[in-house]
């Protein structure tokens, strides 16, 4: 399939994997690549700007096909020496780079001098807008139902990836909610060139994350997320277990709650041992309702294959009946 997206980066596929903390290592994000998607290395991950170089050196010896990074830019009591994961990316030849969180402006002069293409992933048109005026590449649009952090706008999909078609002029990825054939189906409708996916692919075989945690993810409808962090507009979409409920239950209190009270129960290092021992209550599982969609853990050549079959005949369908109608 021949879209702006798949020109852009390389791909044969306009399939991304959005970058996902704790699971964008080189086994996931090499084996999507392998697959013809394009796989993402999240640099947050790495303890170290060092570390991402290694992780970036072993992921090239896994796959000869592009790759991506993903630099998630988020204010914080400790913020990370983002200047450096940057030089870093830079300099190892990395040709794609995926921001989100915050504005790419800072980074994009050392980006585009090393011939680096800019996905930006954001929540909303007017942030599209922006980041298309400053010269990205290329729109990764996150609907409501996304995994990670959805804004505070509540969009859903539907509405935001057409919304963002009539005005983004750039290629378009549409991201959240999507984990099929039928759902890739819609964001081509509605005017996407590719689509990104996130917790569909921690559903498969090669995602570097506990048998009990994929499990989870088969065994979770979609009403199975809950939105932590509403209170104080740093909503997050989480899979439901008791940490996720528990931090739910103490924001809708009279009064709320501090974040400093409840940061012992929503640390990263919790949740990446959630992911590491299976053990679904230990921390913060981020996960989106695409979990409604997911019945299996293929590897990501499988999923790809299929994802590409159904969304041919989702869309085929819906031309038959069509021709049908009108004859
Ligand atoms: C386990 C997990 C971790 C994630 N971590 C990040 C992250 O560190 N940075 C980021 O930009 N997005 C992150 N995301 C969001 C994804 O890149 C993607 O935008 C989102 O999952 C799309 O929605 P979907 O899950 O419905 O496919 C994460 C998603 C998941 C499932």
């Amino acid at each position: 399939m021949r879209t702006r997206v798949t020109e852009l980066l390389g791909t044969d596929l306009p399939i991304v994997q959005g970058g996902m903390q704790w699971v964008g290592r080189a086994e996931m994000a090499s084996a999507v690549s392998n697959a013809g998607g394009l796989g993402i290395l999240t640099a947050l991950t790495q303890p170290s700007p060092d570390a991402l170089r290694d992780e970036i050196a072993r992921c090239r010896a896994m796959t000869d096909k592009p790759f991506g990074v993903n630099l998630t830019i988020f204010p914080s009591a400790t913020p990370r020496p983002y200047a450096e994961y940057v030089k870093v990316i830079a300099e190892s030849g990395v040709k794609i780079v995926e921001t989100a969180g915050r504005s790419p402006a800072e980074h994009l002069p050392p980006l585009k001098q090393a011939g680096v293409k800019v996905i930006h992933k954001c929540t909303s048109v007017r942030h599209a807008l922006t980041a298309e005026r400053l010269g990205v590449d290329a729109i990764s649009i996150d609907g409501f139902e996304a995994a990670g952090h959805p804004g505070e706008d509540d969009v859903g999909g539907l509405i935001l990836f057409a919304a963002a078609a009539r005005k983004v002029r750039i290629p378009l990825i549409a991201s959240g909610g999507i984990g099929d054939g039928a759902t890739m189906a819609a964001a081509l409708a509605l005017g996407a060139e590719g689509i990104n996916m996130g917790t569909r692919f921690c559903a498969t075989k090669e995602a570097p994350i506990h048998e009990n945690i994929k499990q989870a993810l088969v065994n979770a409808g979609e009403r199975d997320t809950r939105l932590i962090f509403r209170t104080m507009r740093n909503t997050a979409r989480v899979l439901s277990n008791d940490i996720s409920n528990k931090v739910v239950e103490l924001e809708n209190q009279p009064g709320g709650v501090a974040f400093e009270d409840i940061r012992h129960l929503v640390s990263g290092e919790r949740g990446r041992d959630a992911l590491i021992t299976g053990e679904i209550n230990a921390g913060l599982v981020w996960a989106s309702p695409v979990v409604a969609m997911i019945d299996d853990i293929p590897t990501c050549a499988e999923l790809l294959e299929r994802i590409m079959a159904d969304c041919k005949s989702s869309l085929g369908k819906a031309m038959t009946a069509f021709d049908a109608h009108i004859g």
